[in-house]
């Protein structure tokens, strides 16, 4: 086999290229940490086939340094500097992008003679994307995972992040800190990752013994997860519903266990919860205290409204993974960082999101109805100005809830300690919703758990 010397400290790219070089050219790879460590290697092992280093390490001109003994001893190796090239310096090939990966494995399958051919056998498409959030909490990836490193309309590519059955690394945990928020498998593999997923959400949830932030975490996992499975590929598989049941589930159970309102925000912010997720979970715990307290709700309706708040939503899932940014629903529509195509999402969400449902056999009955008239439209499309009469009871109170929410965290972005007074809060929603029916819902709110 041949080899491949790493000059380079960088541990997340190391992993990659690592990886990456041994998949793709079928080469062993060594890394070492700096020129000092390097040299010493070469004079151990001199039969490398390529030496690879980082322009600099620590301040040093650690590709200097290597190419001072390279010449010194007169080693005849291929020597790849990546970043700049410093000064005055040739005979080597530079690769001026640490993070073009692609690039990088091209130049070196080229020294290798490795074909374009040979690389691409090693593909397959088309990828499927898997939020990051649901791979860090794995023990290992049943099966290989990639990173997606262009996007263009015409041309996109992966580079392998994770081989099957390796544990989940720090690199995928650093990737997902510094924002990465999707991962990718090929098409054949879905399933695999769909199951594995599925059943390690299901077991935090359905173990009686897990604290109130673990399930609120595996919610939140599950809702990433359930959101870009649908929207990649509609049908519903067996998997995905009854992840989603156990999630609706659970829902209750964490409104239930959640000694308040604000008790459930502080979780929610401290593990840094998108906002998708976030107002659904607290729409929740505000809707079912609404059912639970009007004259005409009860018990029964629990079970659709979290139906509902869990998916109402779903379409916009891949596109707050896309500008992590975003928070509230009809702000996006004038933000300028949002493509147009994605607005049009957006402004389509409700009715799109309940057609959705009609695949998913479970679904309580009329909950679609209920995702299209969230915004107060009975088309689905668009948000109400005028709340009217012409839309569901449960709607009336999905709406209040997250409408309740919405006020109550921008609030909280003006002054992060400002108290919310329940009467003030009520107040706002009277002067919104102007219906005698939406006044009876808002009455309720009075009893609330702040
Ligand atoms: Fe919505
Ligand atoms: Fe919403």
């Amino acid at each position: 086999m041949r080899k491949v010397l790493l000059v380079s400290d960088n541990e997340i790219l190391n992993d990659l290229y690592v990886l990456n070089l041994e998949v793709y050219t079928g080469t062993t790879v060594t890394v070492m940490n700096d020129s000092e460590a390097a040299i010493d290697f070469l004079k151990k092992n001199p039969d490398q086939d390529v030496v690879v280093s980082l322009n600099m390490i620590n301040g040093q001109e650690t590709a200097s340094l290597i190419q001072n003994y390279l010449t010194s001893q007169a080693l005849p190796y291929p020597f790849i500097v990546l970043g700049t090239l410093p000064k005055n310096m040739v005979n080597v090939i530079n690769v001026p992008s640490t993070y073009n990966l692609q690039h990088f494995i091209r130049v070196v399958a080229k020294i290798l003679g490795v074909t374009a051919k040979e690389m691409s056998e090693k593909k397959v498409t088309p990828f499927y994307p898997v939020p990051t959030k649901s791979v860090i909490n794995l023990n290992e990836a049943s099966c290989d995972l990639y990173l997606q490193t262009k996007r263009t309309d015409e041309d996109e590519d992966y580079i392998l992040l994770l081989k099957k059955g390796s544990p989940v690394s720090f690199t995928v945990k650093k990737l997902y800190q510094d924002g990465v928020n999707l991962v990718y498998v090929n098409a054949f593999d879905r399933l695999v990752m769909v199951n594995q997923v599925s059943s390690k959400i299901i077991n935090i949830l359905k173990a009686s013994d897990s604290p109130l932030e673990n399930k609120i975490q595996a919610v939140s996992s599950g809702f990433e997860f359930v959101a870009t499975q649908l929207v990649n590929s509609p049908e519903v598989s067996q998997e995905i519903m009854q992840l989603s049941q156990v999630c609706v589930k659970a829902m209750e159970d964490i409104s239930k266990d959640s000694p308040s309102l604000r008790g459930l925000l502080n979780i929610l912010s401290s593990s840094k919860e998108s906002y998708l997720y976030v107002h659904s979970m607290m729409a929740s715990y505000i809707a079912q205290h609404v059912v639970k307290n009007i004259s005409w709700g009860g018990e029964g309706h629990v079970e659709k409204i979290n139906f509902v708040l869990f998916f109402h939503d779903i379409m916009l899932g891949p596109i707050y993974l896309k500008y992590p940014h975003l928070k509230y629903e009809e702000d996006i529509l004038f933000d300028e960082r949002v493509a147009d195509k994605d607005k049009e999402i957006v402004l389509n969400h409700a009715r799109l999101s309940a057609e959705m449902m009609n695949s998913f056999k479970r679904a309580p009955l009329g909950a679609d109805l209920l995702i299209k008239q969230h915004h107060g439209m009975t088309s689905g499309i668009g948000f109400a100005l005028d709340y009217k009469d012409d839309i569901s009871p449960l709607s009336k109170v999905v709406i209040i809830a997250e409408s309740f929410v919405e006020e109550m965290m921008r609030v909280k972005d003006e002054n992060p300690t400002a108290q919310i007074d329940v009467k003030v809060m009520m107040g706002f929603l009277s002067e919104k919703y102007k219906k005698h029916t939406y006044k009876k819902i808002i009455e309720t709110l009075s009893t609330l758990r702040l």
